[in-house]
């Protein structure tokens, strides 16, 4: 069969079938051992369900598959499969990560990991020269790239960034969570290791938390980074790798309609008389435009951030007023939520005080708008 395309794989979930029953669906595998041969071995290779479970086999083929990698590893959340590359560093290591970036990893990076020794800087990672200079060669073993970024959505060129990570003998890890594997594709553009949130578009109900690497090679670092999750026990739930299959089935058509949404909400609100501005790498005059439309195919993504005139007061108010957006934290469900960041984020964050997030559901997109504009009306009278 010629190269099956995204919608196909995931719509069949790579069409397995359980053989034993010949169900379409698979069942829930949830033991946690596994029976030892009379000689002593374990020939289906299992033994304990910390090191790997039947029920991840599925949902890992077909994420690897759609990011064009050769395996793929799930994990208990987004933060534990971040985090397990970090720790298949050594102390010492030197590590680059972007100014703008998902703040809870931020957090951990500048509080945790500097505790066990690695170096870590941040720098403008959307400036190709910044990130050049800030390379020690020899030194520097890791470049994390969040792609579109938490929450200002900067775009970086992630086939430049490689170039530069594996001239100083670095690894390009990305957080792709917001692109997702329908619009963009890290391995293709040169990264060793992928990383989502499930817990967002990949499962898309808002009704799991999860995270997936997925490695260029397999070679030690991955070997390295399996064996984290095994030994440290950051491993999924049978019935949450069990549900984000399901949630798999249908994220191209989510992936879409979020960005198609995204996109018409972004023009819609850019010139509004209430809005400061729109960021939205979708936007022709937004600064990521050109590396986006290279990067991204099919859509800008469905996170989009909106500044209201009138600052702080004015964001939260127009916040309080919507009613069928949610007033919510996180991303990438089937509803849209609304949230205002920097209330998050709290002191030291980066994120401007009259700025909102929006994570851009599947509903009809006219209501979307017509909420929000209401709410901004509200807000400011
Ligand atoms: C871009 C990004 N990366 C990582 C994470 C962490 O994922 P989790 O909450 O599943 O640990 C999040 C969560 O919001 C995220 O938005």
């Amino acid at each position: 069969m010629h190269k099956l395309k995204p919608e196909s794989i995931t719509a069949q979930a790579l069409g397995w079938i359980d053989e034993q029953t010949r169900a379409i669906t698979p069942p829930i595998h949830v033991s946690s051992t596994y029976l030892r041969d009379t000689d002593n071995q374990y020939r289906t290779g299992r033994a304990y369900a910390r090191a790997d479970n039947p029920a991840f086999d599925q949902a890992e083929a077909v994420i690897a598959a759609l990011e064009h990698g050769p395996h793929a590893a799930l994990f208990a959340s987004g933060m534990a499969a971040a985090t397990a590359v970090f720790q298949a560093l050594a102390p010492g290591d030197h590590v680059l990560a972007p100014k703008v970036m998902y703040w809870s990893l931020r957090n951990w990076l500048m509080n945790f990991a500097t505790h066990w020794g690695l170096q870590v800087e941040l720098v403008d990672m959307d400036q190709p020269a910044a990130v050049q200079a800030a390379m020690r060669p020899g030194k520097t073993r890791l470049v994390w790239v969040e792609t579109p970024a938490n929450p200002l959505w900067t775009i970086t060129d992630i086939a430049a960034t490689a170039r530069n990570a594996h001239a100083a003998g670095a690894l390009l890890a990305v957080d792709s969570t917001v692109a997702t594997p329908l619009l963009t594709r890290p391995i293709e553009h040169g990264a060793d290791i992928v990383m989502h949130a499930a817990t967002k578009y990949l499962n898309g109900h808002s009704d799991l938390i999860a995270g997936v690497l997925v490695t260029a090679r397999d070679d030690d670092f991955w070997k390295r980074v399996k064996s984290i999750r095994t030994q440290l026990g950051g491993t999924l739930g049978s019935f949450e790798a069990w549900l984000l299959l399901r949630g798999l089935r249908t994220l191209h058509l989510r992936v879409q309609r979020a960005s198609q949404s995204a996109q018409r909400i972004a023009e819609h609100f850019a010139p509004h008389p209430l809005v400061e501005a729109i960021l939205y790498p979708g936007l022709p005059d937004s600064p990521g435009h050109a590396v986006a439309a290279r990067q991204m195919q099919g859509g800008f993504g469905g996170m989009l951030s909106l500044r209201t005139k009138g600052g702080e007061a004015a964001a939260i108010a127009t916040a309080a007023k919507v009613e069928l957006w949610k007033r919510a934290t996180s991303l990438g469900g089937t509803e849209s939520l609304i949230e205002h960041r920097a209330s998050v984020e709290g002191a030291g964050t980066p994120v401007p005080p009259d700025l909102l997030r929006l994570s851009v559901g599947i509903e009809d997109c006219d209501d979307l708008i017509a909420d929000l504009e209401q709410a901004l009306q509200q807000a400011h009278c």
